[in-house]
């Protein structure tokens, strides 16, 4: 299955038309596992001049893929998420050493896409227009009949981050090829090898050449050059808001999907259920040690029940495991030292301002044990940057007022939680919070994936979840009748 995208020595290609290729510079990444240093493999750099053909021959593929009836394109789709099913085991060894994922997270994260992918493909039959008549608009009569249908875009890039290589890769792919598009994926680079095996299994369920091209090579030296290029027809990324911004800035015109950062606060009233609340809280904020942009990345807690959760809080904080991916391990090494060493200046940040430790701040390489601060501050840099690894603020504030103004003044807005019992008055809060969705007594999360998934200010822009990705990568087309 798998021995045509690597040659000996775990040397991985492309996908480029239909075909497995090396660059020919000859350039490569050597992949490194954060677990242990020991090389997974190596990809390609493919140049800028090479890069051209991967979206040519997107392009030129794209019209007869949209020729290809929606249900064949469905049964294509489904069968890719069957594959994806049947190397369930072999992609998920390939994640735990890829991007140190324990094993439960990335078989769980391979199951998701799963049924994400046989969704989607539902879904892409149902995604349907409508037909106008004149006549419901003062001064006409019945003289013309508008029939809206949905046409797709063209070519979409799909960029993917490290922390989710299968499920953020898939989560643009087949809702792109549902729609009628082709794709130019660029996987991130740690995480490229999982990429490329979902490349080969679309690959093997019949997408055509050309519909689906996989290209590797550093996003700082390639990815301008993709971005701007006039056959890309709509970019859909998911990463950090510094690359979002500046992709947004160099694109040129052209419709796109930004999943960025976040700095989700879980707001904890009086009258919430504390053992809910720090189940959710824990599991939210410490998942795959904190890499994912919809983490519960600070806790702001009335005062008056801060004491009684941070008890429970810390209780579960102290049961989770740390260590090797393989094992199952909780916390897991973060992906690159430079992503533990941004999260030790911010730990290091808060403990000089007065900050009190109540767990953690426990760092062996690019393994940072679970760490809790209480009494954070607003001039904390905690308070307000995106670790992205796993350290949970605690901000006491005096009232729901207090809270909101502290989530609000955040510069993300992905997602926020409220703990309460009272559903009116968590509406009312939530009414207030400047977000893309509010999770009510639960932790934030983007799943269940046909759910709307949201962010503004500088956590995106546009709409994901099947749906509205499929209908992000496609237009109204309309085709007015004129009767006699
Ligand atoms: P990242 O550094 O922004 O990289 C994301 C993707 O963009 C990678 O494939 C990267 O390729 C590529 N890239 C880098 N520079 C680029 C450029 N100039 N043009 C085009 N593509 C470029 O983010 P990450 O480290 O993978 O993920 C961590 C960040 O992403 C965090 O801020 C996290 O919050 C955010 N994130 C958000 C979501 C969400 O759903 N909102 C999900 C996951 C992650 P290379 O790997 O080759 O650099
Ligand atoms: O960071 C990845 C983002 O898409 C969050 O996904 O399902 O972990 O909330 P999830």
């Amino acid at each position: 299955m798998f021995s045509c995208i690597m040659n000996k020595g775990n040397v991985f290609k492309c996908l480029l038309n239909g075909k497995w290729i090396e660059s020919n510079t000859g350039k490569r990444d050597k992949i490194f596992s954060p677990v242990d240093g020991t090389i997974v493999g190596e990809v390609q750099c493919i140049s800028q001049q090479e890069a051209e053909e991967f979206i040519v021959t997107a392009k030129d593929a794209q019209k007869d893929w949209n020729n290809v009836a929606v249900n064949k394109r469905a049964d294509v789709v489904h069968k890719a998420a069957d594959i994806l099913d049947r190397e369930k085991e072999t992609i998920a060894e390939v994640m735990v050493k890829e991007i140190a994922k324990n094993r439960k997270s990335s078989l769980s994260e391979i199951a998701r896409t799963v049924d994400f992918m046989h969704f989607t493909a539902e879904e892409g039959k149902r995604v349907v227009g409508e037909s106008l008549s004149s006549d419901s608009f003062p001064g006409f009569g019945k003289g013309k009949v508008s029939i809206v249908h949905r046409v797709p875009l063209g070519v979409i890039l799909s960029i993917a981050p490290f922390n989710y290589p299968i499920n953020l890769a898939a989560s643009k792919v087949a809702p792109a090829l549902m729609a009628g598009n082709s794709v130019v994926l660029k996987p991130p680079t740690q995480g490229a090898i999982s990429s490329l095996y979902l490349g080969r299994v679309f690959c093997e369920a019949g997408v055509p050449p050309g519909v689906l091209n996989v290209i590797t090579g550093q996003g700082r030296e390639i990815g301008d050059y993709l971005v701007s290029h006039p056959h890309i027809n709509m970019i859909a990324f998911t990463g950090s808001s510094k690359v979002g911004r500046h992709i947004a800035q160099i694109a040129g015109m052209k419709p796109m999907l930004l999943e960025l950062g976040g700095k989700d606060a879980a707001i904890v009233l009086a009258d919430a259920d504390l053992d809910i609340t720090a189940s959710n809280i824990v599991s939210g904020a410490f998942s795959y040690s904190g890499q994912r942009c919809t983490a519960v990345k600070r806790v702001l807690v009335i005062e008056s029940v801060a004491d009684e959760l941070i008890k429970r809080i810390i209780k579960l904080v102290n049961s989770l495991t740390v260590g090797n991916p393989q094992d199952d391990a909780d916390i897991t090494p973060l992906i690159s030292d430079s992503a533990a060493e941004f999260v030790k200046e911010l730990i290091d940040d808060a403990a000089e301002k007065g900050a009190r430790l109540l767990a953690g701040n426990k760092i062996e390489g690019n393994l940072i044990y679970p760490t809790v601060f209480d009494n954070v501050t607003k001039d904390m840099r905690l308070a307000w940057e995106e670790p992205f690894g796993p350290v949970l603020p605690i901000m006491r504030v005096k009232n729901s007022e207090e809270a909101i103004e502290i989530a609000n003044r955040s510069e993300y807005g992905l997602q926020s939680s409220v703990f309460t019992s009272d559903i009116d008055n968590a509406f009312k809060i939530a009414s207030k919070l400047e977000v893309g969705t509010v999770q009510v007594n639960g932790k934030t999360e983007r799943g269940p994936d046909h759910f709307p998934f949201i962010g503004v200010k500088s956590s995106g822009m546009g709409t994901q979840g099947i749906r509205y990705s499929i209908e992000a990568m496609s237009r109204s087309k309309a085709i007015v009748l004129n009767l006699k």
